[in-house]
């Protein structure tokens, strides 16, 4: 890919841009931030380890100039507020939502063909808004936390069973919140469901703790996380860029899926070269739906406050 970039400079973005450039994923990535000198200067940081790390993607970095980002086939949207100690992710909205829709608006006018992926909280509130913001094919704009989010779930696992993470398969729905639904059922590794290696009050903790996994990490550096945010974004726009056609955990409109409409949350997906190829609708028992529609009116509530203010 000739360009891919990466809105908001910051600490998820910035990781983010330093990923795509160690993966070599597009010729140029393009980093903006309405700071001055911020983009700047985080890109000629990464830009500068090319010849340590062994990459020819050139990094640059712009303050506000879209002008630079023309032509992108991906833009990744990291500006915005993170949490502090305290706040939830839906404590973000009044200032975010504006942010996001204001650098939709124009990343789209040059880059019309662009796949858009939002990072920014809440999240599926924000992928709300800029699809509101795009006008878009809600299979060209989606966005990240099912993949973080069963990252930290995989990682947990990992840790109880003392197993490489790289053989947990998992699937984890729902609203980037409290209210997402890990699914032990859909847990397997090496091929072996979880429920016949772990005994439940195990699992349910750690379903516990991969619900609250970012307030965990919140509470322990006094802002969000953005390792695994930046690598989890990244991977989307690998998946993207080489067509892959993988299989995760994606926020996506829901038209009927799963008996939900009129919502964005986190389903399995196919992605690969045209964005959302495919959302699968997989069978969920009696109380993985319950949890799912609780996720979904959750996220819905705050919807109703994005439709409230009036900003579309
Ligand atoms: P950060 O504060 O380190 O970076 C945000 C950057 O956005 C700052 O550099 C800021 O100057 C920039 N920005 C603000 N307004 C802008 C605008 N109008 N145009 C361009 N840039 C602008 O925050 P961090 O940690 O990078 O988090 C970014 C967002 O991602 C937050 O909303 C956070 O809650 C969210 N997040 C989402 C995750 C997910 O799973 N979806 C995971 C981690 C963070
Ligand atoms: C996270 O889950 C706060 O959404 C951010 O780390």
């Amino acid at each position: 890919m000739q360009r891919i970039t990466v809105i908001g400079a910051g600490n998820v973005g910035a990781t983010c841009a330093n990923v795509i450039a160690h993966k070599e994923l597009a010729k140029e990535v393009v980093l903006i931030d309405v700071k001055e000198g911020v983009a700047e200067g985080k890109a000629l940081d990464i830009w500068q380890t090319s010849s340590i790390n062994n990459f020819n993607t050139r990094v640059v970095g712009y303050t506000n100039d879209y002008l630079k980002t023309r032509g992108s086939g991906v833009v990744v949207i990291t500006s915005g507020l993170p949490r502090k100690p305290g706040m939830s992710r839906d404590d973000l909205i009044k200032t975010n939502a504006q942010i996001v829709k204001d650098v939709t608006e124009k990343v789209i006018k040059y880059s019309p063909e662009a796949i858009i992926i939002v990072v920014s909280n809440p999240l599926d509130v924000m992928t709300y808004a800029a699809h509101l913001a795009s006008n878009k094919d809600k299979r060209k704009v989606f966005g990240m936390a099912g993949i973080l989010d069963s990252g930290r779930y995989k990682a947990f696992l990992a840790d109880a069973l003392n197993v490489s993470p790289k053989d947990i398969h998992a699937l984890l729905m729902g609203g980037h919140g409290d209210t997402m639904v890990p699914l032990p059922r859909y847990t397997s590794v090496g091929g072996i469901p979880v429920t016949q290696l772990l005994d439940k009050s195990v699992i349910d903790k750690i379903v516990e703790r991969t619900r609250k996994g970012g307030g965990e990490l919140v509470n322990l550096m006094g802002t969000s996380a953005w390792y695994a945010p930046g690598a989890a974004a990244a991977q989307m726009v690998e998946a993207i860029v080489d067509d892959q056609q993988r299989i995760f955990p994606v926020c996506a409109r829901l038209d009927g899926e799963y008996g939900l409409k009129d919502v964005y949350m986190g389903v399995p997906v196919r992605l690969g070269r045209s964005g959302i190829e495919e959302i699968i609708d997989i069978d969920l028992d009696k109380d993985e739906r319950k949890l799912l529609s609780d996720s979904a009116a959750s996220v819905k509530g705050v919807m109703d406050v994005l439709d409230g203010m009036d900003l579309f």
